[in-house]
């Protein structure tokens, strides 16, 4: 651990992970989406909350250009911030974990050591990742924010797949190829996996005690 302040005594929680996930009737996960900029993971994050709600799931969403203009407002986009980016949304996303929540993280995450480090924060078993594949080729063509075509020009640097590396995920849980694919197709694809880890089945749902 690496504690700047020292005599803290952190407590445990009072209620259980357990009795406020049988609360909310869900179980409980970090669904992590990992892909370039532009790859459609703050859409597929937004489609999943959607579609999530409306069976009857609480969930939580953590994107990083609204992360970046609140709590990491004072990180930028070399190596060394992106990991404390990472290190604090894992926290964050770790918080929510404990308390219930599914929470959908919707980071670029471009190396293996980052989503390693959010691994170690939250928790393998906990963490579920997901690779938006969506090429290269595509994102610079869709180029929504027109970020790519400013990083072509040289007006952005460590620009991710441009000037900064993007490691492909060696082992997700999940692959998204989204290349001819709806977004509504791309969000079931995630349901259709996450469901059955987030669901607790009817014989086993309990009052909270
Ligand atoms: S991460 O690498 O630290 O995980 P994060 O997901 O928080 O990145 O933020 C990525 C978003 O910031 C992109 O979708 C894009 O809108 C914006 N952005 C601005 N500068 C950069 C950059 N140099 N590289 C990547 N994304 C950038």
């Amino acid at each position: 651990m690496n504690l700047k302040s020292e005599n803290i005594h952190p407590f445990s929680e009072l209620l259980s992970r357990q009795s406020k996930e049988d609360l909310l009737v869900q179980r409980a996960r970090v669904l992590w989406l990992t892909g370039l900029s532009g790859s459609g993971k703050s859409t597929i994050a937004r489609g999943l909350e959607e579609a999530l709600y409306k069976k009857g799931f609480l969930t939580a969403v953590l994107d990083g250009d609204n992360i970046r203009a609140g709590l990491n407002n004072n990180l930028g986009f070399s190596n060394e911030d992106r990991e404390e980016n990472i290190r604090r949304i894992a926290e964050v996303a770790k918080l929510f974990l404990q308390n219930g929540i599914i929470t959908i993280c919707a980071f670029v995450s471009p190396t293996e050591a980052m989503r390693t480090l959010a691994k170690s924060i939250i928790g393998e078993d906990d963490l579920v990742e997901i690779f938006v594949n969506t090429s290269f080729e595509d994102c610079r063509q869709r180029d929504v924010k027109g970020l790519y075509a400013k990083a072509q020009q040289g007006g952005i640097k460590d620009f991710t797949g441009v000037n900064a590396p993007y490691e492909i995920p060696a082992k997700p849980d999940l692959e998204i190829k989204t290349q001819n694919k709806s977004i509504a197709e791309s969000v079931d694809e995630v349901l259709n996996y996450v469901f059955p880890k987030i669901r607790i089945p009817h014989s086993e749902i309990r009052n909270p005690s």
